[in-house]
């Protein structure tokens, strides 16, 4: 039996140094090990061996088999490394002291106000809605209560396609119908309310300057369900208010025309700058204009599929468009809107807190 291992380990030896891919070495694991390898044939033999001797034959397999095995898994290991060597060998060659083409990239500020405002209004129950920078004439003016040749037009005047009546939006006020269509079932059937927010990006035809761009970024909510009323809208701007300015804020409401909302208001702060005293940054008014809304208007209702003719009041709602750009802008003290669109990588790589 000790010649039959030696021959078997000396075959073994020679065949394993011929192997160079991890294919062959598997191959030759199994003319071994496997269940039909040489292995198990010497095994066999241990029955034609007079039985005095089986125990040690038995012995010097089982030693046999384990060295195997061990030889198997260092040439694999071997095999490993020269594979990973070879890899890092052919690359182009790296030099790690030199400083990084593109440094890390870094959040823009309106994603970063949008995002916490996202958080916010989550932490309060409501849905985040995405939707289309192109939208339709209806989407954008019919649909919320402005329709064809109405003079609140001219202010929200955009960008208009060739094809289909379409446009860019001119506010997030857009989406309104569509949301009001998505969630309007569940509130009948369920009585879920309908709640949620949808940032994007608007579009509109402005003489461009420190304050005004043609393209801005809103967010707008809704809310609407039964006996809604205007101190429910109050209260969660006010909420949010304070949770975007990390302190109590004091909300005013003076009233404010907008198609889409009766009553409709502009919301106002309290400097927090000057607490109401009057300064520059305020315009010595001590208060600050932020966010227009107001009640949803019975229109916007009834083309949402909300309420209909018998009944024009069985859900009420309210509505506000907050200026992500605006907000951006007081929150990090930016003077001038251009500094978000005209992608200089030194100013808009600032912001990296969350
Ligand atoms: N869509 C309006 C605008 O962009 C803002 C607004 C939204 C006003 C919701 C009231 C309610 O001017």
């Amino acid at each position: 039996m000790k010649e039959r291992i030696v021959e078997l380990r000396k075959r073994f030896e020679d065949q394993l140094g011929n192997v160079a891919d991890p294919e062959k070495l598997e191959e030759l694991r199994l003319s071994f090990l496997s269940k039909k390898g040489q292995l198990q044939d010497l095994m066999k033999e241990l029955s034609k061996i007079p039985n005095e001797q089986k125990k040690e034959a038995g012995q010097l397999i089982n030693t046999f088999k384990q060295e195997v095995q061990q030889r198997f898994d260092e040439k694999k290991e071997e095999l490993a490394a020269a594979a990973e060597k070879l890899l890092i060998e052919s690359t182009e060659s790296y030099d790690e002291s030199m400083p990084a083409a593109f440094p890390c990239g870094s959040y823009h500020p309106i994603t970063l106000v949008q995002r916490e405002l996202e958080d916010i209004f989550e932490s309060m129950g409501f849905d985040i809605e995405d939707y289309s920078e192109i939208v339709s004439d209806y989407d954008c003016f019919e649909a919320v209560n402005i329709p064809k040749f109405h003079p609140a037009r001219d202010m929200q005047d955009t960008y208009y396609l060739t094809s289909k009546n379409q446009l860019l939006k001119s506010h997030t006020s857009a989406a309104q119908n569509a949301i009001l269509r998505k969630y309007g079932p569940a509130l009948k059937e369920s009585g879920r309310p309908i709640r949620a927010v949808f940032p994007g990006r608007c579009f509109r035809n402005e003489a461009v300057d420190a304050s005004h761009d043609n393209t801005f970024f809103q967010m707008e909510g809704v809310m609407v369900d039964k006996d809604i009323s205007i101190s429910n809208l109050i209260y969660f701007m006010k909420t949010m208010l304070s949770e975007v300015f990390g302190r109590e804020v004091t909300v005013r409401l003076r009233p404010g025309f907008f198609p889409f909302v009766e009553p409709g208001f502009e919301l106002d702060i309290k400097c927090l700058n000057c607490g109401g005293k009057g300064c520059p940054s305020c315009g010595n008014s001590g208060w600050l204009e932020l966010c227009p809304c107001g009640m949803i208007h019975p229109n916007v209702l009834k083309m949402g599929g909300i309420n209909t003719d018998e009944d024009p009041f069985e859900y009420t709602g309210f509505a506000f468009g907050l200026g992500l750009t605006r907000l951006a802008m007081m929150k990090y003290g930016v003077r001038d809107i251009r500094v978000f669109n005209d992608g200089d990588l030194g100013a808009l790589s600032q912001f990296i807190s969350a």
